[in-house]
């Protein structure tokens, strides 16, 4: 009987680890708001006026390259990613890495950490 019930304790240890690297990568959305700073000049998370980059409200599923009345490069356009937090942060990590030729004049955010954040903040806000 105990044996049975640590192991059963031990699944359920074995689970909960099983989850933690989830749980980290999922990101502060408040501390996200801080690094959006850096994105803010050129893109809104609501509808707002135009700006110098897209407007990103509803990014979470969209194609990229598809939003209406903001004239992509042809470079974004063929790319037809599906905007999630993988490609996501694939793209923050280097947007010329991921779509090369692409006009989004910026390096890119190099710390995991704060990409992690920014991508809970969007998520939260964006949608
Ligand atoms: C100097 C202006 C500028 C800055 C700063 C900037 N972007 Fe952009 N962004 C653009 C432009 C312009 C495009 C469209 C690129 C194209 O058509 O090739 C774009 C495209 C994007 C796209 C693709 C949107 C779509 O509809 O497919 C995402 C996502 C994005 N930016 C997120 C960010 C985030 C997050 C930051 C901050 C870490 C950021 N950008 C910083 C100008 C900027």
């Amino acid at each position: 009987m105990i044996i049975a019930r640590n192991l059963t304790m031990l699944t359920f240890a074995v689970a909960a680890m099983a989850a933690t690297p989830v749980l980290a990568q999922a990101g502060d959305a408040a501390k996200g708001k801080t690094v959006f700073a850096r994105c803010a000049l050129c893109h809104d998370v609501k509808p707002g006026p135009k700006k110098m980059g897209p407007n990103l409200a509803g990014l979470f599923g969209r194609t990229s390259g598809t939003t209406a009345g903001f004239t992509y490069s042809p470079a974004m356009q063929k790319a037809k990613i599906r905007w999630d937090a993988k490609t996501l942060d694939a793209f923050l990590t280097k947007p010329s890495g991921l779509v090369p030729g692409n006009r989004m004049a910026f390096a890119g955010v190099p710390v995991a950490a704060d990409r992690a954040n920014l991508i809970a903040y969007l998520k939260a806000e964006a949608k």
